[in-house]
């Protein structure tokens, strides 16, 4: 998968992109990352990449133009194999599983990081996509499309060793993950739950599918509802 971002802050993404899974990806050649500085692609004495509001008001905009430039650049205006352009934005649609999951399948996303109080408003009509990851205002869209790249390169073969590991995650299956432990088998009189201890892989499989129903029921009642609904649409079509 090729992913390029467009930011005015590329120095933000050393460490997160290099280190880890996402490192490792990248040295591989399964991720395919460039950044992009979008100040390098204004024309002006100073490079400048935002300007005041029209209308005024506070805070800054970022400008159409270099941002016009750098999308051209990674192909984003081309008619044909245009790449998939999403702007990280506190108003576009929520992060989540399934959006992951959409994104991840593209070969070619631009990633968009705006700043100030926001990009111009004409440059919407290049973006195919605007994803937030939660209902709060950060300082920029670095943060945000590192989440994204983070959240999608799990699903991306070879970059996780064991497939298993990401199908058995939260939310993969509609679910929480199940509790996990590791050695010692007690720790200050806290014990392991003896069933993992076993041997009993059939008894193992059992008790952890109950527990991850039981801590989803218990957390997070709203995606046993998802999967009931999902049931029963699937139901009625079949019928
Ligand atoms: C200070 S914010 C601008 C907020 C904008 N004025 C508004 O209220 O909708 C600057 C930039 O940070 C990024 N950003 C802030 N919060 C975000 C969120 N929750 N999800 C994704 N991107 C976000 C966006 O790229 C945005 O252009």
């Amino acid at each position: 998968m090729k992913i390029d971002i467009l930011t005015i802050f590329p120095d933000m993404f050393t460490g997160p992109l290099t280190e880890s899974l996402i490192g490792k990806a990248r040295d591989k050649k399964i991720l395919d990352i460039a950044i992009h500085d979008i100040r390098s692609f204004a024309t002006d004495k100073h490079h400048s990449v935002d300007d005041k509001p029209f209308g005024g008001g506070p805070g800054m905009v970022m400008k159409v133009e270099p941002l016009y430039r750098a999308l051209s650049s990674v192909g984003a205006m081309r008619k044909k194999n245009r790449p998939y352009v999403v702007y990280l934005s506190p108003q576009g649609r929520q992060l989540g599983h399934a959006l992951a999951t959409e994104i991840a399948s593209r070969k070619h996303v631009v990633l968009v990081c705006g700043h100030y109080e926001g990009i111009d408003e004409r440059a919407e009509r290049w973006f195919d996509e605007e994803v937030s990851i939660g209902d709060y205002v950060l300082t920029g869209g670095e943060l945000p499309a590192m989440v994204l790249i983070d959240v999608i390169a799990r699903f991306i073969p070879g970059v996780v060793k064991e497939r298993a590991s990401v199908e058995q995650d939260s939310f993969y299956n509609g679910l929480l993950d199940y509790p996990h432990y590791t050695r010692p088998a007690v720790f200050k009189g806290m014990k392991v739950p003896p069933v993992l201890l076993s041997g009993n892989h059939a008894q193992m499989d059992v008790w952890r599918t109950e527990q991850s129903h039981e801590r989803t029921r218990r957390r997070r009642p709203d995606l046993l509802k998802g999967i009931q609904q999902k049931k029963k649409r699937t139901k009625r079509r079949i019928k």
